[in-house]
């Protein structure tokens, strides 16, 4: 097991979610042109973006879950996980550039006064490119406690997200509020190791 996590299988197992989404492309294309639904194009930003979410999820439950379980291994892969949640938030973004906007820049500004939530997505993208740039050894040495800081941020990532996708929802706002309450539980996670650390800090 911990042998695989270090692997390039690992980045196999990362790169999952991308092949049922070229798998997907390619019914669209060849096999059956509704096979992504009425509006194929808008079925695919909303699939990217929503696995960039749950990548971001997995990413941010790998403290508490370490915690919970001892399981070192895991957070030696986080890094990855990070990096692979940016690039799927990267399709997301240059599948709403190609297919809703056309490559359209001009459109954008209307586009933006139209659709703020896009700024809310745009800026939760922002965070996840500052934590994939400074994945690598040389940024955590160059940063040392910064970096800490800066991954924090990860979380504020979510919450916009969160509100990215509540403010499109225009029904099923169940899965939204499935996607708050873990968020916030994964808040919570981090804010009672947090009380534990101050507490052990106390103590000394
Ligand atoms: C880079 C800037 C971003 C832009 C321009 C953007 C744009 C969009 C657009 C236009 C939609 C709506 C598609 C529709 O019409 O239904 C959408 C949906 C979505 N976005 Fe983003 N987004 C961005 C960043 C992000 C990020 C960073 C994430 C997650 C990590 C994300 C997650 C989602 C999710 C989950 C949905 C689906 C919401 C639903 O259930 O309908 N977005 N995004």
């Amino acid at each position: 097991m911990r042998h695989f996590l270090a692997s390039r299988g690992f980045w196999l197992v990362l790169g999952l979610p991308l092949y049922y989404v070229l798998y997907q492309i390619g019914q669209v294309l060849w096999v059956r042109s509704s096979a992504l639904g009425p509006d194929p194009a808008q079925a695919l930003v909303t699939l990217l973006g929503e696995i960039a979410l749950w990548m971001l999820i997995l990413v941010l439950g790998v403290s508490p879950f370490r915690q919970l379980f001892h399981f070192k291994q895991l957070q030696r892969q986080r890094r990855a996980m990070g990096v692979a949640c940016f690039g799927y938030a990267l399709l997301h973004w240059i599948a709403y550039a190609a297919l809703l906007l056309e490559w359209q820049w001009e459109a954008l500004g209307e586009d933006l006064l139209e659709r703020p939530y896009i700024i809310v997505g745009f800026l939760a993208g922002l965070i996840l490119l500052a934590m994939a740039v400074t994945s690598n050894d040389w940024s955590v040495r160059r940063l040392s406690s910064r970096w800490k800081r800066l991954h924090r941020w990860g979380y504020l990532a979510a919450v916009l997200v969160v509100l990215h996708v509540f403010w499109i929802a225009r029904s099923n706002y169940f899965e939204i509020l499935v996607y708050a309450l873990v968020v916030v539980g994964l808040l919570a996670a981090r804010g009672s190791w947090f009380v534990k650390k101050m507490k052990a800090f106390k103590e000394i």
